[in-house]
């Protein structure tokens, strides 16, 4: 499919977003709709144009931070709005056009590949639906399409068939060059509709395919429940993919995860775990209800209930329950509860004692905390960085560290315990 140029329509309001984001921007799985139908498009072809209008800049810019050599144009949709109007006047460089709509996050290039393999002016997407309400639908004459009759202009009789346009098609360039500016907007909703391009052709004697598809892959999204049944199919295929390469899921369906995380070697995820962008977990276990993000998880075990933050690497180590880890690289480190680890490094052998803080902010500016290897922190340690803890240190349980301690040593800072004999009954009962 490599000779073919791609137009992706994302210039409409999605006013059933109900939102002030453009539709496109709004996320799945950790990013725009939008960038899902870009990257496939990427796949199949070296042309690709994106159609925008409302809020483009913000689009546009959006877009950018992804990728590079794509074209933005943006319709005349006051003269021209409708899908018509937004095809209207791009150069492509191929002979032949894939239409593709930018809140359609969940076609695959494989799916796309399919269009080219059919001889036809016009290929186009339909999918048998039982409740076909809300789409238009598609005339059908022997293995040719006829036309398509949008819902609102639709008669009773139409509005009954069941096989409906999925949006996306495959044009012949010169189909497109003759017949756009013919399009009309005597239509229910005043718009130039892209789907009349099929009957005035079909009129000449052009040849219009169907290509029959799943309802699954070409679901478009149009409200914010659309987009939370789009992101549950994209979800189950991520940990379909993962699972079927040897990784362990508990209860699935409770897991999320963000689609450009990896998971390597024999990981175990267990339920309710959140993965996030740019995360890497490899032969780790990741125990219930973990939320890690941006992190690199190597030979590691993190919680229940852990929290890994953003540019954290843990080799070797066990992170344990209501333990937080911010910006920090651990190897082979032992953090078994309660403790709030920012801004450090960890070596080799070191044991982190429940209740332990790295106090690594003083408000205006973050320090770090460098802890060598075979260091003892006691329970309740604070850490006031910047602050470096030399090998084969001890530091007793309740100590302020706000000094450097050298190998070898004993670090305690404690006022000594005062008790006084008899006071219990003296306080209470008297
Ligand atoms: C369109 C089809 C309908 C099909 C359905 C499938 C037309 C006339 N109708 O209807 O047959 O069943 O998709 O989902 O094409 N857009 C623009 N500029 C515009 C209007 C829309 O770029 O002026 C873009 C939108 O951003 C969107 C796509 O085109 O990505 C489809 O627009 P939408 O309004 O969702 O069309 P439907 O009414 O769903
Ligand atoms: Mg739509």
């Amino acid at each position: 499919m490599a000779n073919n140029s791609v137009i992706i329509l994302a210039a409409g309001k999605g006013t059933r977003m109900k939102s002030s984001r453009p539709k496109v921007l709004h996320e799945i799985s950790g990013f725009p709709m939008l960038y899902y139908t870009i990257k496939d498009a990427q796949k199949l072809s070296d042309d690709i144009t994106v159609v925008l209008f409302h809020q483009s800049k913000l689009v546009q810019e959006t877009m950018e931070k992804y990728f590079e050599g794509i074209n933005y144009v943006i319709q005349d949709h006051q003269n021209y709005p409708g899908t018509g109007g937004a095809v209207m006047n791009i150069d492509v460089k191929h002979e032949k056009v894939l239409v593709l709509n930018g809140d359609m996050p969940l076609i695959e290039a494989d799916e796309l590949e399919k269009f080219s393999q059919i001889d036809a002016d016009i290929v186009m997407s339909v999918i048998k639906m039982d409740d076909s309400s809300g789409y238009g639908r598609v005339v059908i004459d022997g293995d040719e399409v006829v036309k398509i009759v949008e819902e609102k202009d639709a008669t009773d009789d139409e509005k009954a068939i069941k096989t409906v346009n999925a949006g996306i098609y495959l044009f012949k360039r010169d189909i497109l060059e003759r017949y756009l500016p013919k399009l009309s907007n005597d239509n229910a909703q005043e718009e130039y509709y892209l789907t009349d391009v099929v009957e005035l052709a079909k009129n000449d004697g052009y040849k219009v395919a169907p290509l029959y598809v799943k309802e699954e892959n070409f679901k478009g999204v149009n409200s914010k429940y659309d987009l939370s049944c789009a992101e549950e199919i994209m979800q189950r295929r991520i940990k379909k993919n993962f699972m079927l390469s040897g990784v362990t899921m508990h209860l699935p369906d409770t897991i999320y995860i963000h689609s450009d995380v990896e998971i390597e070697g024999e990981s175990v995820i267990e339920h309710g775990v959140t993965l996030l962008h740019g995360s890497k977990i490899i032969n780790s276990h990741i125990k219930a209800n973990s939320v890690i993000e941006d992190s690199k998880i190597v030979d590691s075990s993190v919680g229940p209930i852990a929290r890994i933050r953003p540019k954290s690497e843990l080799y070797d180590t066990h992170i344990g329950n209501f333990v937080e880890v911010k910006k920090s690289i651990l190897k082979g480190v032992k953090a078994g509860h309660l403790s709030y680890l920012g801004d450090c490094e960890i070596d080799e052998g070191s044991n982190i004692g429940a209740g332990t803080i790295t106090c690594n902010y003083d408000g205006k500016n973050k320090y770090k905390t460098i802890i060598g290897k075979n260091v003892f922190v006691g329970s309740d340690t604070q850490l006031v960085a910047p602050v470096v803890i030399e090998d084969d240190v001890l530091i007793a349980a309740g100590t302020t560290v706000n000094k450097d301690v050298k190998k070898g040593s004993l670090a305690i800072s404690r006022t000594n315990l005062k008790t006084v004999e008899g006071f219990f009954d003296k306080f209470f009962k008297e």
